[in-house]
């Protein structure tokens, strides 16, 4: 069944929106996106829906959060599709603003996240997360919801989300969500449109590589280096692969852990263009 989805681009409209909601006791979801939706942001449409009284899905490619060489031309955009797959998933607005409004000549504010944003994505990406924190506050203030929904896919990205509500004490309940997977493995992304031929079927290591990884720790291997070895080893394997990082963090602090310690939940996050894209994927481990 397809609902109907409302549009909005004005910001007073979409604020005026919210401040009723508000009035009127209703939760809002907020399910921030840069678009080309795939069933990824659909799992977190549907978490909303099971949260709170309205869903506002925003799409917008931020500019604030790619580096000078990155790919924020090329993004892939299609928001027709987009607005076919939201109605039924069964999404109540579509928050589509525009660049002009957002960032408005004359604009100097930023949020940052000082030490978590600095490591892994962070130490390749250095300007990423603080377009992030900066468009996500953005978009707290425009939709004003109770919830918000991030993928663990971009894992770092919640620790890093989590952490500005708790500094600058926003009344928002941030919920990460699952990461969702093709059929055979490969992380749902929008950038895999990038793969061409057998990049597609070679981006699978990635996945295998952590499957490794969780497999090394499960019987019982303990030292970080030698299971990020053996996975590096598994990446080699495609020959054309470049490999940014692979480390392991504890999924409460986010901190590097060279050692794993038993009972402890870890992710192991990887980094690694395959071809044009440079694809992410992580898996939770317990020690
Ligand atoms: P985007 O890459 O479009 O992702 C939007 C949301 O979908 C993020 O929370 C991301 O983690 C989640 N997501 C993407 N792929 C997923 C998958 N395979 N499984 C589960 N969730 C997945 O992340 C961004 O946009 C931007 O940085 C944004 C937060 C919108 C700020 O501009």
């Amino acid at each position: 069944m397809r609902f109907v989805i409302r549009i909005i681009t004005n910001i007073k409209e979409m604020q005026l929106f919210a401040s009723r909601c508000k009035t009127e006791k209703k939760a809002i979801g907020l399910v921030p996106t840069m678009g080309y939706l795939h069933q990824g942001h659909i799992s977190l449409v549907k978490k909303s829906k099971n949260f709170a009284e309205y869903t506002v899905v925003s799409v917008f490619v931020n500019p604030t959060q790619f580096g000078p060489n990155e790919d924020f031309n090329q993004y892939p955009r299609d928001i027709e599709r987009d607005k076919k797959l939201l109605a039924d998933a069964g999404a109540d607005i579509l928050f589509l603003p525009d660049a002009k409004d957002i960032y408005p000549e004359g604009f100097q504010t930023y949020v940052e996240v000082e030490k978590i944003s600095k490591i892994l994505e962070g130490a390749t990406r250095p300007i990423h997360f603080k377009g992030v924190t900066t468009i996500v506050s953005i978009l707290f203030n425009c939709v004003k919801p109770e919830y918000a929904f991030f993928g663990q896919k971009d894992a770092q990205q919640v620790a890093v989300l989590k952490q500005m509500v708790k500094d600058l004490k926003m009344d928002i309940d941030i919920i990460a969500c699952p990461l969702v997977r093709e059929a055979d493995g490969l992380a749902l992304s929008s950038r895999n449109t990038y793969l061409e031929g057998d990049q597609r079927k070679d981006a699978l290591v990635l996945y295998k590589s952590l499957q490794l990884g969780k497999e090394l720790v499960e019987k019982g291997e303990r030292k970080a280096a030698v299971i990020t070895g053996k996975m590096k080893e598994l990446i080699a394997t495609v020959s054309y692969s470049e490999l940014d990082y692979i480390q392991i963090v504890d999924t409460e602090t986010f901190q590097l852990r060279d050692e794993l310690k038993e009972g402890v939940e870890y992710y192991i996050l990887i980094a690694c263009r395959i071809g044009k894209p440079r694809l992410i994927d992580n898996i939770i481990v317990k020690a």
